[in-house]
């Protein structure tokens, strides 16, 4: 089946209110587009568990900074359209910067506090943009269930927290990171690196698995853990540390001491490409 491809709002809202009218629930995936297999297990996931899927793909201006990869974000549409239609989706939802923020918009909304930490500091500004689209997408699809990728593990907290404070009927769904084979979370960005720094991208993993490991072998000492990230990225040939960090799953605050759950979240530049990724970890699973 081809997807369904709605720009208009009026256009949304009536097809998911026919849907509902048969009964279906609704599943949601928020996207940028630049489709791949880590938005394709979340579409997936959202086709086993609900009875109608929109995708939205939508390049958020208000999450980019100044100085970032707004104008050079790959728009493959076409591609995207048919790995929606291949994954199952039933409606893309595809609107415009001016649908989104009209002339005259005002409003955005701030997640206080988790907005600010690890990505939230290189990139400011971001996390506001992603709680302010993400709430109007919501607000315009009105999901049962919606899925997002702990590949972006501070923005899935984000969202819970938006979801719990403003007491959105939206239940979150986390799909777990989707890997090449040689470990590199999937990213749109990663089609930005050139030969050598996709072979040397791949220690990113591997520094968050070596500290796993350290954890649930008993290390406690977040300091150990942090060396222990910081040698094995520094191997890779052209990387510059953004931040590499240890912090509670919950706050996001920084820990001295492991205990609970865990969240080892690392930024790294290769040239003017920057990668992200993170792992939980929870020492009571010892
Ligand atoms: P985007 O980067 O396109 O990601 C859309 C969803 O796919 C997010 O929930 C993200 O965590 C998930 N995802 C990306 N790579 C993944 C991977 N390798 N494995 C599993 N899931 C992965 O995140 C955004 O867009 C935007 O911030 C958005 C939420 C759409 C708001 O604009």
């Amino acid at each position: 089946m081809t997807v369904a491809v709605a720009t208009a709002i009026a256009d949304v809202r009536s097809r998911i209110a026919a849907a509902r009218r048969s009964g279906k629930t609704i599943g949601f995936v928020p996207t940028m587009g630049a489709l791949h297999e880590g938005h394709a297990s979340l579409i997936r996931e959202a086709r086993s568990a609900t009875g109608f899927v929109v995708v939205s793909i939508f390049v958020n201006p208000a999450q980019f900074g100044p100085s970032e990869d707004l104008s050079r974000y790959p728009r493959p549409l076409e591609a995207d359209l048919a790995l929606c239609s291949s994954c199952g989706a039933d409606l893309a939802f595809v609107p415009s910067v001016e649908m989104i923020y009209p002339p005259g918009f005002r409003t955005y909304v701030e997640v206080t506090g988790l907005q600010d930490v690890l990505e939230g500091s290189s990139r400011p500004g971001h996390f506001r943009g992603v709680a302010t689209v993400v709430l109007k997408l919501f607000n315009m699809v009105q999901p049962d269930f919606a899925w997002f990728g702990q590949k972006d593990g501070q923005q899935v907290r984000i969202i819970q927290q938006l979801v719990r404070d403003l007491d959105l009927p939206v239940e979150i769904r986390v799909g777990s990171t989707v890997r090449e084979r040689d470990g590199l979370a999937l990213s749109s960005r990663n089609q930005y690196l050139d030969a050598a720094q996709r072979q040397a991208a791949p220690m990113l993993a591997q520094a968050l698995e070596a500290a796993r490991k350290q954890a649930l072998a008993g290390e406690r000492r977040a300091a150990v853990l942090l060396k222990t990230m910081t040698e094995i990225i520094s191997r890779a040939p052209g990387s510059k540390v953004d931040y590499v960090a240890v912090v509670d799953a919950d706050t996001l605050q920084p820990l001295d001491t492991l205990a609970g759950k865990a969240m080892l979240a690392l930024a790294v530049r290769f040239g003017s490409t920057r990668l992200i990724d993170n792992i939980l970890v929870d020492v009571n699973d010892r």
